[in-house]
This record gives C-alpha cells, structure tokens and sequence, in this order.
C-alpha cells in the first residue's frame, strides 16, 4: 500500500507534493483559470478526440517503433528498447504535445499563437501545428539558440512562423520563456501560449504531461507483445523541463518495481559552474509560474545554465520531476557535455541511429547506473540528430 506522499499525481490546485501550483501576474490569470477550468472536459470531448487522434496517427506517424537495439544492448549486457520519438514527424517527441493544445487553443477561440523554444524543436512543432491550423505563429528563441540551432530556425521561417530573439540573460530556453510570458501578458485574451515542456503554471505541466503520456501508453503494449510484460525494469529519459521523461513514466509513476532513471545536463561537470543538473545544484523557487526546483544564487537569482544541448540548457525542472525527486521515486543522473557527444556517436555506429544531443545524455546514463544482466531497459529516444549537425560537426571527435 502506498502513502499518498508516494503516489505521484497532482492535486486540484496543480500540485505535485510541494511543487507545482500557479505563480503568475494578474494580468494573466483570466486566462490561466480559462485553461484550467475547460481544458480537461474539452480534451475528454468525443470530437477533440476524433481530431486529435486522427492527427496523432496519420500526421504525426503514431504509434512509434518500440525498437529492439540488438547491438547497444549486446555492449551494455541488457536488454535495451529504444521508443523511437524520433521518428514523429519534426523529429521529435514534441508535435504530440503541439497537436494536442492546437486543437485545444482553437476550440478556445484563440486566432495566435506563441511560444518559446530551446533546441528549436518544440518551435518547429508549433510552427507545424499553426501552418496545419492556417494561426498566426510567433516563437521567442534565445540568441545563442538561434546561432546553434540554425536548421530549425528556417524550418520555422519556411512553416511561416516569426522568430523573435531572446537578447536578455544566457540568450537560451529561460530568456526565450521570460520573451514568450510577457508577450502573452501583453494580449491575454487573444493568444494562446503553446507551453513546449512540463513546466509553467498549472495547469500546464499535467496537460503537457498527459498529451506526452501517449509515449508510454504506447510503450505498455508493445512491450506485452514484444516480451509478455508491459513493464519493462528501468525507464530512461533526458529531462530538460522534463516532457519527454514525463510521457515516458506517466504509466509508470505508480508501478514500483519500475525504475525511473531522469537524466540532466553536467555540462563542465556538475560543479564546475557551468552546468544544468538542477536536481543537484537547484533548490525551492518559482520560476516561469510554478513551484519547483531552480538554480538560484541565495536572493533568488537565477544561476545561467549550460549545456551543449539547448533543449537541457534550462535553470530548472517541471515540477513533477522535483516530486520525483524529493520522494525519491526517480533516480537523477548528470551527464556531462563530452560524454553525451560520446553517446551520440556510440548509438550512430551500433544502430545507425544518430540521436539529437539531449537524447544522447539519456545513453550516455548507461554508463552511470547500475543494473542487472538481461534488466530489460527502455529508453526514450526524444529526437533526432540532424538539427544538431553542426555541434557534432565543430565537436569533431569521430
Ligand atoms: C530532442 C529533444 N529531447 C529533449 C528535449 C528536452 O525537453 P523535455 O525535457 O521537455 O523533453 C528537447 C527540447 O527541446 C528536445 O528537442
């Protein structure tokens, strides 16, 4: 039997034990409670589900391959799945999450969209949705993101989105949100903010969450017909704010026996001062609406992240991953920028696979955790290389 301090589910005011709720200006709380109070009926509605399942299958490419990685799994002495999120179309885990507010932002009326992207995935799946949509689109993007992930930012230029800068902070993910928040403050009532993660105020992180949680409905049946168990022992999932890792467990919070290994940026090393491993180094504040764990210096400035990967380079962590965490229900592992590099080009050569930077933090965690020969593993394959082509290219070492 469970304490409830051991289920992990949210309560009605968007909280994950301690973490969550919803921490915004004014301005914006018409709109949030709007959310809050109709988006659970709409997405339960029959013709939203229609549409979003239609759109899941035939324009997104669900369900993806549960892929059974023969080589990977030889050189680790374990089983090893790879959910192959990489093949949504975009490239991405993200468009499942994008096609699920699309639809929720048009039966709400809204005639714009915004939101912020990191690695540009997320952005290329809202530009996606909103040119699928015929919506205005506009994607807040911090300038060293726009620099690094140049291939998504005239993807987004080609799907008719506008790309606005982020010039302020670290110029990546939390400037390009800060970018996205106020320009939603400036019209509430006409656009709709496309959260890209499970962070933001509630209730964004369980929305988010719950259209990413199609990633281990999927994987729960594969896994019964591939091996006659729908739990596999160990799940593994890179987190940035957390949406892939949260898909990946959703089905799983609950299931003990499972192992939920969460995997963040080390960056130089954990404690080298550039770095995003925000279980370690984060403690209680709000940042971008919600209640979680931040890296912050003790006045509650918000320490610049790094990571080689833009889509991990993030101060903080949804809040259902700091429960995770404080409950102890998933282990946190800190992968540093060289080995994920590593990772990369490892699963390029067993598997003819090459991975995007933030997921190969997630193979790289083979290294760093224990487990048992034949422990069937499954590990979250949250998108492909290609946008990263110029790291692995200045990187080199292959
Ligand atoms: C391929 C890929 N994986 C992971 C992430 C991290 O985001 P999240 O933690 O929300 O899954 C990103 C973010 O852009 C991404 O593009």
């Amino acid at each position: 039997m469970k304490t409830s301090e051991q289920m992990i589910q949210v309560d009605e005011k968007g909280f994950y034990g301690k973490f969550g709720g919803a921490y915004i200006p004014e301005m914006l709380y018409p709109n949030v409670e709007e959310l809050r109070e109709n988006w659970e009926a709409i997405v339960a509605s029959p013709t939203y589900q229609e549409e979003f399942q239609s759109l899941l299958k035939d324009f997104v490419g669900r369900p993806t391959p549960l892929y059974f990685a023969e080589r990977l799994s030889a050189s680790f002495g374990a089983k090893i799945y790879l959910k192959r999120e990489d093949l949504c179309h975009t490239g991405a885990h993200k468009v499942n999450n994008t096609v699920g507010q699309i639809i929720l932002a048009k039966k709400l009326g809204k005639k714009r969209i915004i939101a912020e992207t990191g690695a540009g995935q997320h952005g290329v799946a809202t530009a996606t949705v909103c040119a699928l949509m015929g919506m205005d689109c506009t994607i807040y993007m911090g300038e060293l993101d726009i620099k690094r992930q140049r291939p998504n930012v005239e993807r987004m230029r080609i799907l008719g989105a506008k790309v606005v800068p982020a010039v302020s902070g670290s110029k990546t993910l939390k400037d390009a949100t800060n970018e996205a928040m106020r320009a939603w403050i400036a019209d509430p009532v006409g656009t709709h903010y496309i959260i890209g993660s499970v962070v933001g105020p509630h209730p964004y992180p369980e929305m988010v969450a719950r259209f990413q949680s199609v990633i281990s409905e999927e994987i729960k049946w594969q896994l019964l017909a591939k091996e006659g168990r729908e739990n596999p022992d160990l799940v593994i999932a890179c987190v940035g704010g957390g949406s892939n890792a949260a898909g990946a467990f959703y089905h799983y919070y609950n299931e003990a026996a499972v192992r939920l290994i969460a995997v963040e940026a080390a960056g130089h090393g954990i404690h080298s001062g550039k770095s995003a491993a925000t279980s370690v180094l984060g403690t209680p504040g709000i940042l971008h609406g919600s209640k979680t764990l931040v890296m912050q210096t003790e006045d509650g400035q918000v320490i610049e992240p790094h990571s080689i990967s833009a889509g991990l380079d993030y101060p903080g962590i949804g809040p259902v991953h700091a429960h995770l965490h404080a409950v102890g229900r998933a282990e946190f592992v800190g992968v540093e920028d060289e080995d994920a590099m590593k990772a990369g080009i490892l699963l390029s050569r067993t598997e003819g696979i090459i991975p995007a930077i933030e997921t190969a933090h997630a193979i790289h965690a083979l290294n760093q955790i224990s487990f048992n020969p034949n422990d069937l593993i499954v590990i979250n394959l949250s998108g492909r290389g290609d946008k990263d082509l110029e790291t692995y290219i200045q990187w080199g070492n292959y």
